[in-house]
Formats: C-alpha cells, sequence, structure tokens
C-alpha cells in the first residue's frame, strides 16, 4: 500500500512538472485564461487566426487582417499628397520644407500607353533645385545609375566600357536631344518600371530621392550644354525650379535639413528672432 502511494505520488509530481512546462519547438504550452493573453478584439495585420475568436471563422480573420485601401479622400501619414497647380513655382513652393522620404502612389501602369501617357503628364519636378538635393541626386546616381548611364550621363558606364563591358543593351545617353527635351515623366517612369532590359528602382530609391536623381541628371545635361541648373538658376529649361527664386515663406520655420542651410545669405541667426531657436533638425514640424 505505501508503495502504492509513493508511486502515486511521483506520477503526481512527473505530471505537475510536466504539465508546468514552458512552450517549445511545436508545443504552444498551456494557457491559463488564453482571453487575457489573446486579444479577441480586432487586431491589424495579425494573419494567424486564433480559435478563442468567436466572431468569424479563418477567412474572416484574414479579411480583417489584410492591409486595406485608405478611406476616400484621405492621404496616409508617410505618403505626400501632389500639387495639382499648373504653374512651377507654385508645386516647387508646395514642397519646400516637408520632410518627405514616404512613398507617393504613381497612378501609371507598367505598360508603353501608360508610359506614354505619363511622358505626356508628368512635366513637373515636384521639389526645387537646391544643392542638398542635387548633392544627393549626385550619390543616388552614382550607385544606382552611374554602372549603366555612365558618371556624365553619356550611356557609357563601367557596365558597357570597351574593354571588357558585358552588358548585353545600350543604355540611354541622357546627354542627346531627345533626352534633354524629353519631359520629367519618362525618367520617372524609366525609375519605377525601368524599361527592357533596365529594371525598376522604384524599391531602392524613395519618392524624394527619385526627384534628386532626376535634378541630377538634368544637371549633367546642363553642364554638357554648357548651360547652368542649380540652386540658383536654371538656363537648360522651364521645369527646374530654383530654390534661390521662391519665396520662402518657410524662413522662421525649423525646417528639414535637405532644404535649408545650404544657401549663401539664408541662415537667420537667434539673435535676429529674439527667441530661442531650435537648431534640431529631427523635428522639423511645429
Ligand atoms: C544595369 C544597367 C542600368 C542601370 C543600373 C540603369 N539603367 Fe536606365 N537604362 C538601361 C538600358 C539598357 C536602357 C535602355 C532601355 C531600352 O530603351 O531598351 C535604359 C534606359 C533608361 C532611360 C530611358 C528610357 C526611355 O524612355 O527611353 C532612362 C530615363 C533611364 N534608363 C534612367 C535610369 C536611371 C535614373 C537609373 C538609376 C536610378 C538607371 N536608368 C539605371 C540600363 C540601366
Amino acid at each position: 500500500m505505501k508503495s502504492c502511494k509513493i508511486i502515486l505520488i511521483c506520477i503526481l509530481t512527473a505530471w505537475l512538472l510536466v504539465s508546468c512546462s514552458p512552450s517549445e519547438g511545436d508545443a504552444p504550452g498551456h494557457e491559463y485564461m488564453p482571453d487575457m493573453f489573446h486579444s479577441t478584439a480586432y487586431e491589424a495585420n495579425l494573419l494567424d487566426y486564433y480559435k478563442f475568436n468567436t466572431w468569424g471563422g479563418t477567412e474572416d480573420y484574414m479579411k480583417y487582417a489584410m492591409p486595406r485601401t485608405p478611406v476616400k479622400g484621405t492621404i496616409p501619414r508617410g505618403y505626400a499628397g501632389m500639387s495639382m497647380s499648373d504653374d512651377p513655382k507654385a508645386v516647387a513652393q508646395h514642397f519646400v520644407g516637408l520632410p518627405m522620404s514616404g512613398s507617393v502612389p504613381y497612378y501609371y501602369e507598367d505598360s508603353d500607353a501608360e508610359r506614354e501617357r505619363a511622358m505626356a503628364e508628368i512635366v513637373e519636378n515636384p521639389y526645387p533645385i537646391t544643392a542638398a538635393g542635387l548633392s544627393s541626386g549626385k550619390e543616388l546616381y552614382e550607385i544606382f545609375c552611374a554602372t549603366c548611364h555612365g558618371e556624365n550621363g553619356d550611356g557609357l558606364g563601367y557596365l558597357v566600357r570597351d574593354d571588357g563591358g558585358m552588358y548585353p543593351a545600350q543604355p540611354a545617353n541622357f546627354l542627346l536631344p531627345e533626352f534633354v527635351e524629353a519631359s520629367e515623366g519618362r525618367y520617372y517612369h524609366s525609375i519605377i518600371y525601368g524599361k527592357n532590359v533596365m529594371g525598376g528602382y522604384a524599391d531602392k530609391l524613395s519618392y524624394e530621392e527619385r526627384w534628386n536623381v532626376i535634378h541630377y541628371i538634368r544637371g549633367l545635361q546642363a553642364k554638357e550644354l554648357k548651360l547652368a541648373y542649380d540652386e540658383n538658376e536654371n538656363t537648360l529649361n522651364s521645369v527646374g525650379v530654383p530654390y534661390a527664386t521662391i519665396a520662402h515663406l518657410d524662413q522662421d520655420h525649423d525646417h528639414d535639413e535637405s532644404e535649408a542651410h545650404d544657401h549663401d545669405g539664408e541662415h537667420h541667426s537667434d539673435e535676429e528672432h529674439g527667441h530661442d531657436h531650435d537648431h534640431g533638425h529631427g523635428d522639423a514640424h511645429h
């Protein structure tokens, strides 16, 4: 009888130990009061259906968990709205000082017809030409484009060099009149989708970066034609708006580093404002 008891105690102890074992491997472990661990409320972007959710089946839950399109007429955080003005200066003004690294919807498909439409409709660079934008554009161009299109845009990059270049197709020569005259949409569409053997760069370059690369390519074209395309002057086309030529509504605010503090004569001193002027660039909006 005594040994019976001991065996029973042993079994009970073993059972207790095992039942308290933590979850590992495929064993989820035990949950007491699972509804305290797992909210049965709506949880966004959670794909695993949970059996204690009693208000719908696996499919409902999947549907609710999927990202949804924004409410009509709203712009999600991190997205930039497009200015609809026909006046390039007004458009550039709209974008001054807005820190926009977020994505912006692109309403053109990857097809020839849509490419033509983009070329006809996208005629403005939403960002003014700034020194910071050009230098960021240069850096990005040299990383992502110059291997094929050449450091100076002539289409003679490293991959297509005469001695050992193996690239199967001729990259566009941006210095040709055809490309100097081409609208901004031709560049933007190519960056989004690529063209033939050229792949797209939509996932590599943010909205602002794409436009800075385009500014930089315009700068290369201007250099070739001995014209100006910079933050002070643009004699290449009527599209790019030099930063120095637009009214600076944002003077009293702290603003985005890329747009400010690199323009001669633009520095505003603390004394001038008579208040504690915060130079932290992290928080661009007050
Ligand atoms: C791996 C090589 C390669 C890289 C890198 C590359 N391209 Fe291209 N690109 C090409 C080739 C090849 C073509 C010609 C495609 C055709 O017309 O068949 C081309 C064409 C273009 C065109 C002209 C499209 C048209 O409408 O005719 C533009 C604009 C362009 N590239 C921009 C860029 C930009 C901007 C970058 C960098 C973000 C870039 N490319 C990076 C190979 C490249």
